[in-house]
């Protein structure tokens, strides 16, 4: 006699089960909380920061801008460890110079492992790791990788100077020498090539 309503109980429960399920999944993952999350990930990234030896109160440093197209062992030369301090990041093909970006990618900083460096596949793959192949040509990435480095590449092409194409072997560098006045009138840190050229 106790059974009938039990029955009925429990086939109410599963399809509440269901649904309750479906309910917590929107409440969890809902566009505030994630946004919450987002600042709380924010937050945690400054504090870890501060605790970091990261250098932030590095000086503005003011590099005459460079023009180049360069291999990828010339670039590995950029890595912020040099004198001047300036550090360049390829990605997708293109070089950037990030020096006003040096707390990130400069030594000690959070992104160090892509200064001097093709950043392309570890912002593909969200890594912070970079390879020492001599080119990666990027052709086993798929899609939705790709279009993260093209993303990434309009990001650093907003905020940093374009320096030059990254070559592939074999690849010869292009001539910059007469695009813009500034461009050429550097002292020490002019490219060979290009003072070649002038
Ligand atoms: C929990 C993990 C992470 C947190 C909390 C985090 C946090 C941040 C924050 C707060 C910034 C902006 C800093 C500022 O403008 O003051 C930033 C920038 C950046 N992050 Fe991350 N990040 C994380 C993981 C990663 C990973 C895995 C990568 C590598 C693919 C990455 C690559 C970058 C890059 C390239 C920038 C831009 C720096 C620039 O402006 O040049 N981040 N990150």
């Amino acid at each position: 006699m106790a059974s009938v309503p039990e029955t009925k109980l429990s086939d109410t429960d599963s399809s509440d089960a269901g649904s309750s399920f479906i309910d917590y999944f929107s409440e969890v993952f809902s566009p505030v909380n994630l946004i919450i999350s987002a600042i709380i990930c924010v937050f945690l990234y400054k504090i870890y920061s501060k605790f970091t030896k990261v250098p932030v109160d590095t000086p503005a440093l003011e590099l005459p801008k460079i023009r180049k197209d360069m291999t990828v062992s010339e670039l590995r030369q950029y890595d912020g460890n040099q004198p001047d301090g300036r550090v360049l990041v390829a990605v997708n093909g293109w070089i950037f110079d990030v020096t006003r970006g040096r707390r990130f990618y400069g030594p000690g900083g959070p992104y160090a492992a892509f200064g001097g460096k093709d950043a392309s596949r570890g912002l593909a793959t969200f890594s912070v790791t970079s390879s020492d192949k001599e080119y990666d040509d990027l052709s086993d990435l798929n899609s939705i990788e790709m279009d993260s480095v093209k993303e990434w590449e309009a990001q650093f092409r907003e905020k940093y100077e374009l320096v030059g194409r990254l070559l592939k072997p074999g690849e010869e560098p292009r001539n910059y020498s007469d695009e813009e006045p500034e461009e050429t009138d550097t002292s020490t840190n002019t490219p060979v090539e290009e003072k070649k050229e002038q």
